[in-house]
């Protein structure tokens, strides 16, 4: 491949590959009411002063990664969350226009675009961003979403067949110097070719949140940042739990990865005012409707997941409380601790959200984060 001079080595531009102990990202900040779904008054309503404004707070605290969700329409309810929003990749580009410092994340729908285009948009905001740029790979599971386009899920195994052609496209793209064909079960390239090259060498950084096994298997074999839900309360399990997904990037990949999760802040000035904050938005007013929508739709057998009846509440409540976030509930320094357990089972990063998406990430910055700083958990790694 011929050095071209725009190129940078991604570990030297890239935050979201940087060295602070514990990375910080923000989630979903594209879409109405953010990650709660709930009648909450000071909700995330999408306009774009408001999603720059959070892009903003984030950059000021040197965010790692400004992760929005790709997503066409919403859960209905009475708040149809996730109804209104703005589309990733168009958002990623003007979200990189305004920030300095953190990274920025367009999510792709692999059925929806086609990976010439994707592969062409993304390199135009890793050279808005001079590097800052994540793909974000999505089978998706959403299948109304899909209706929409006349576009039908594959089957769960083909959509990561089909995912790894089209990131294997994607990957050449941004690579290869010689125009190349491609010739898969899914797709037909015939002289694919790609230029200007992306600021990141050898390319940009990609994500992957796939849950299944099978998901597991893509993202540790052909993605940089992997995510995982963490569900349980004890340290032990919780590592374990994420050093299997080293291990089997390593054993069977030979490769690195870095593990991601996402939380829910509840933040107040006494513990019981934020327990009683979290049982008002979910619990008074939270949209049930939508959230059974949700798992409804998650549990389809199309998306070969097993959802006992008995968990579906629990898991409705979830997604009411912060999209499935993991919880963190208390005083500013209780959330402080918080973070530190999940940095200390071997999280690389996590992504933030609050119920009052602005008012809770401004008092964060102003109260919170230089309590973080002080523990040492913005710290540059050493080594
Ligand atoms: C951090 C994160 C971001 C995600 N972003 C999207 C998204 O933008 N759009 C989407 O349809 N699914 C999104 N998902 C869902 C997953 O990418 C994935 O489609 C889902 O877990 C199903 O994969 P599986 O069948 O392998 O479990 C996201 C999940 C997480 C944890």
């Amino acid at each position: 491949m011929t050095p071209r001079p725009h190129q940078r080595d991604r570990r030297d531009v890239n935050p979201a590959l940087g060295s602070r102990k514990l990375k910080l990202g923000t989630f979903q900040t594209n879409l109405d009411s953010g990650c709660v779904m709930s009648d909450l008054d000071g909700r995330l309503e999408i306009t774009w002063p408001n999603t720059v404004t959070l892009a903003q707070l984030a950059d000021e605290m040197e965010f790692e990664a400004l992760v929005p969700v790709a997503r066409w329409r919403g859960f209905g309810g009475a708040t149809d969350p996730q109804g209104p929003g703005f589309e990733t990749f168009t958002w990623a580009a003007g979200i990189a226009g305004a920030t300095r410092h953190s990274g920025v994340i367009s999510t792709s729908h692999v059925a929806l675009n086609h990976p010439i285009v994707a592969a062409k948009q993304s390199t135009v905001i890793d050279h808005i961003s001079n590097g800052r740029y994540t793909l974000n790979v999505v089978n998706g599971w959403n299948f109304p979403e899909m209706e929409m386009f006349g576009v039908s899920l594959l089957e769960h195994e083909d959509r990561y067949v089909c995912a790894e052609e089209w990131l294997t496209i994607v990957k050449r793209l941004w690579q290869e110097d010689e125009k190349f064909d491609f010739e898969g079960k899914f797709y037909r390239i015939k002289g694919g070719y790609l230029q200007p090259k992306p600021i990141q060498k050898p390319h940009p950084v990609i994500m992957n949140a796939g849950s299944s096994e099978r998901g597991r298997r893509f993202a540790c074999q052909h993605c940089d940042l992997v995510f995982t839900n963490i569900r349980s309360h004890d340290v032990a399990t919780n590592t374990a739990h994420v050093a299997a997904y080293h291990k089997l990037a390593r054993e069977t990949y030979d490769r690195e990865v870095r593990v991601w999760s996402n939380a829910t802040i509840v933040q107040a000035d006494t513990e019981k005012e934020a327990r009683d904050f979290y049982h008002y938005y979910v619990h008074e007013k939270g949209d049930w409707v939508a959230a059974r929508n949700v798992i409804d739709t998650m549990a389809a057998e199309i998306n070969k997941r097993d959802y006992p009846q008995e968990r579906r509440n629990a898991m409705a409540e979830m997604m009411i409380a912060g999209w499935g976030g993991f919880p963190l509930i208390g005083t500013g320094e209780q959330i402080v601790d918080g973070l530190a357990k999940l940095s200390k089972i071997g999280l690389d990063g996590v992504l933030l959200s609050w119920p009052r998406y602005i008012d809770g990430m401004r008092e964060f910055r102003r109260v919170t984060y230089p309590l973080l700083q002080q523990s040492g958990l913005r710290d540059q790694a050493a080594g």
